[in-house]
């Protein structure tokens, strides 16, 4: 994170003077119009807009000290991680332009919530909450515009992560990706439910950011995409802002399987899904064809996350047995299984 496209972050931040042990938390967040290509890969811009919703209990915690003449020494859920070890060398590489001097080295403690069950990427959490921490020990008091505009070159999708509920994410114009930043959508759900079904949580064959570039740069139908994904994005605003479960579910599902059709018509092809997966998807249009509304929306990796009203979450358990529910905007509890 050394090169000159960098510059602009000294725009946000106003100094690199630490003065304290900082701490943040972030939530994972799901797209219901995904994310899937990047315009500048440095900078993780993208070439569409995206709209998520946030997974309440399921995130991470992450302190930040800056200690004078040392090393970066980071922890992941207790256990210390060898600083050549890909997670760690992430990190310490987006932390760059956030080092005070050469000599030191910050100690981070990172907690990730989210259950290794339930097959979600952690990155969105992890980065927004390392922000977060970040903005805490050096005091910048900055707005969550700019927090989210640092989160996103951890990760595109932590860009979305530094709010709850449902987040948009602009794709932005600009060459420094300073319009580039999710913002809240500042309405809530009671009644709507996300159920994680977890298909299979080894790690996936190919990373989000590969199976981005092999898309964009070797798949015909991607061309299509971006205008697809930015006309999802409008259909979704309208959906949560009159509370038609009906236009949320269909877009969603349609969005995420129009951008898993691009990558199976990439070449090489890039399949993420797994025969469960296929099983699952069926299962979930028998219950619709049977009179039950719930939609699916799967990632890079093989694992469905449901939409369904409260009404019918008994039926679902009954179904899917394994499901984890979240309850994205009720307050009593956030999680049940
Ligand atoms: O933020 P990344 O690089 O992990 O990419 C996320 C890509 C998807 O999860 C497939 C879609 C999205 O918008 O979250």
């Amino acid at each position: 994170m050394s090169s000159s496209k960098y510059q602009f972050i000294h725009n946000i931040i106003p100094h690199l003077s630490p003065s304290q042990k900082g701490q943040g938390r972030a939530n994972v967040n799901i797209a219901l119009a995904k994310y899937w290509g990047k315009r500048d890969i440095e900078l993780n811009l993208p070439t569409n807009s995206s709209l998520s919703i946030s997974l309440p209990g399921l995130g991470t915690e992450t302190t930040i000290q800056w200690i004078d003449n040392s090393k970066d020494t980071i922890t992941l859920n207790d256990q210390p991680c060898k600083p050549e070890q890909p997670f760690a060398a992430r990190l310490s590489h987006f932390l760059e332009p956030f080092r005070p001097d050469p000599q030191g080295g910050f100690e981070i403690k990172t907690h990730n919530s989210v259950p290794t069950a339930a097959g979600l990427a952690s990155s969105a959490s992890g980065y927004a909450a390392l922000v977060l921490a970040l903005n805490d020990c050096f005091q910048w008091q900055l707005d969550l515009k700019s927090l989210s505009l640092l989160a996103r070159l951890g990760s595109g999708s932590a860009s979305r992560s530094v709010y709850d509920g449902f987040a948009i994410w602009h794709q932005g114009q600009q060459q420094d990706g300073m319009d580039s930043f999710a913002e809240k959508i500042d309405q809530a759900w009671s009644n709507l439910k996300i159920g994680l079904l977890e298909i299979d949580i080894s790690e996936k064959p190919i990373g989000s950011t590969q199976g981005m570039q092999q898309t964009v740069n070797h798949c015909e139908l991607y061309q299509a995409w971006p205008q697809k994904a930015e006309k999802d994005v409008v259909t979704l605003q309208s959906a949560i802002a009159n509370q038609d479960f009906t236009l949320l579910g269909t877009t969603a599902e349609n969005n995420a399987l129009s951008m898993h059709a691009t990558m199976l018509a990439t070449w090489p092809p890039i399949c993420y899904f797994q025969p469960d997966s296929i099983q699952a998807m069926q299962q979930v249009w028998q219950l619709r064809a049977q009179g039950t509304e719930v939609y699916f929306t799967m990632d890079a990796g093989p694992n469905l996350k449901l939409l369904f009203l409260e009404k019918d979450q008994q039926q679902l358990k009954e179904s899917f047995p394994n499901l984890k529910v979240i309850h994205p905007f009720s307050v009593e509890s956030e999680t049940t299984t």
